[in-house]
């Protein structure tokens, strides 16, 4: 595929937009399609804002960026496309079934991606009498800022399109790692624990919202704070991501959703969005300050941080994904300030497999285990690097 290519975007919600704009910066023309008019003049009109802004900063020509895009509502006018990326919504009978119809309307050789989040592909694919075809093309939001995308083949992609789709990315100046068809594919499992220990903490009274950001962002480096990110995120949204990844991986008690998030999402405290979550966004309200003690933080970010490490490196020990891959995901795709892997031997494995030994001493639960390739590299005295 080259830049010749047309590329069709199904959805032209938060996701569809940003990649289609992608692939029109990148000189294919591109047909994105919506079922809903409003959505579309509502896409249009975002594009044409964002890349007059681009253009004012002299980085393209912003008309002739957007007259590569067709605008359209009808989902026949994919029928010749190299390739289409779906980004409707996520819900796998809507996705089959849309599938479905794109491979009766594409040419034999057309790869159908979708941008899915949590659902499988395999399940997405079977929809299809070529299945080969089929593949998981993840981007992170706002797609056209964050240099991440997953390439998840499913048990049935072909090699080809496996290689057709990465190039394809590549090509867009995209850092794209290669990830198992499993839930939360790389990003999404690894950070469970960002959002998931931070809450346990919390509820054990350790210490409060304010406290734990201050201890991720200023002693841990951490871009946003949990809390912040989850206000940010929406604590419906996340709290949804959470219940779907636990129930995929057969409650697996690693990946618990929480009673706080899920009472403040219930009570309409979504964040940011809704002017309240963790934090009051009210104005005038001030914001609360936090505990700003250094041995307090040390233990918070500790926590949280190995067992952040235990899921990279439990999702090495499945072939996930590789260990550059899995370190690449991290930092590209949700900014962390180092790779996981790279963080664990900078802290000595052993120490790792000491601090995840001790909480799984004192709790008890199965959630603490530390995963079997971290003992197996503390005893062979091995590095990740
Ligand atoms: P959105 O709700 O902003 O946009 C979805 C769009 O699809 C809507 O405009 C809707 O009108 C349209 N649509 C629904 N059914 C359709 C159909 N049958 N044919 C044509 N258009 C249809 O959703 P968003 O956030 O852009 O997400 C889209 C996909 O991307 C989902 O699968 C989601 O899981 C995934 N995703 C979302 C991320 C995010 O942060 N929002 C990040 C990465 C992936």
């Amino acid at each position: 595929m080259d830049k010749h290519t047309i590329v069709g975007v199904l959805g032209a919600g938060s996701m569809g937009s940003g990649i289609a704009q992608i692939a029109a910066t990148e000189g294919h023309q591109v047909v994105l399609v919506d079922l809903n008019n409003q959505v579309l003049n509502k896409s249009k009109a975002k594009l044409e804002s964002i890349l007059t802004r681009l253009e004012e900063k002299g980085k393209l020509n912003a008309a002739e960026v957007i007259g590569r895009i067709k605008f359209s509502e009808n989902i026949s006018d994919f029928f010749e496309c190299g390739i289409v990326i779906e980004a409707i919504v996520e819900n796998l009978e809507v996705k089959q079934h849309v599938f479905e119809e794109l491979e009766n309307i594409v040419s034999d050789t057309c790869i159908l991606a979708s941008n899915t989040s949590s659902l499988s592909i395999a399940s997405i694919a079977s929809a299809c009498q070529n299945p080969e075809k089929v593949i998981g093309i993840h981007f992170f939001n706002p797609a056209p800022l964050m240099p991440l995308v997953e390439i998840i083949p499913a048990v049935q992609t072909s090699e080809k399109t496996k290689e057709l789709s990465r190039k394809l990315i590549d090509d867009w100046k995209k850092v794209t790692v290669l990830a198992k068809d499993t839930p939360g594919f790389i990003v999404n499992r690894v950070a469970r624990p960002f959002y998931g220990e931070a809450l346990r903490i919390y509820e054990e009274g350790i210490a409060d919202f304010a406290t734990i950001d201050w201890a991720m962002t200023e002693l841990g480096g951490f871009r946003m704070g949990p809390f912040t990110l989850m206000d940010y995120i929406g604590n419906d949204v996340n709290y949804t991501v959470t219940e779907t990844v636990f129930a995929a991986f057969y409650y697996d008690p690693r990946y618990k959703p929480s009673f706080t998030q899920k009472r403040h999402s219930e009570a309409g405290w979504y964040g940011r969005k809704s002017g309240r979550g963790y934090y009051n966004y009210a104005e005038g309200v001030e914001m609360p300050q936090p505990t700003k003690d250094e041995i307090l933080g040390k233990q918070i970010l500790d926590r949280i941080l190995m067992m952040l490490i235990n899921e990279a490196v439990d999702a090495l020990f499945l072939n996930i994904a590789t260990k550059e891959d899995i370190d690449l995901a991290m930092t590209k795709g949700v900014n962390y300030p180092k790779g996981l892997l790279a963080w664990a031997d900078e802290i000595g494995l052993k120490n790792v497999l000491t601090k995840l030994e001790s909480m799984f001493n004192e709790y008890g639960e199965d959630r603490y285990r530390p995963s079997p390739l971290l003992r197996r590299m503390v005893r062979d005295g091995k590095k990740f690097f």
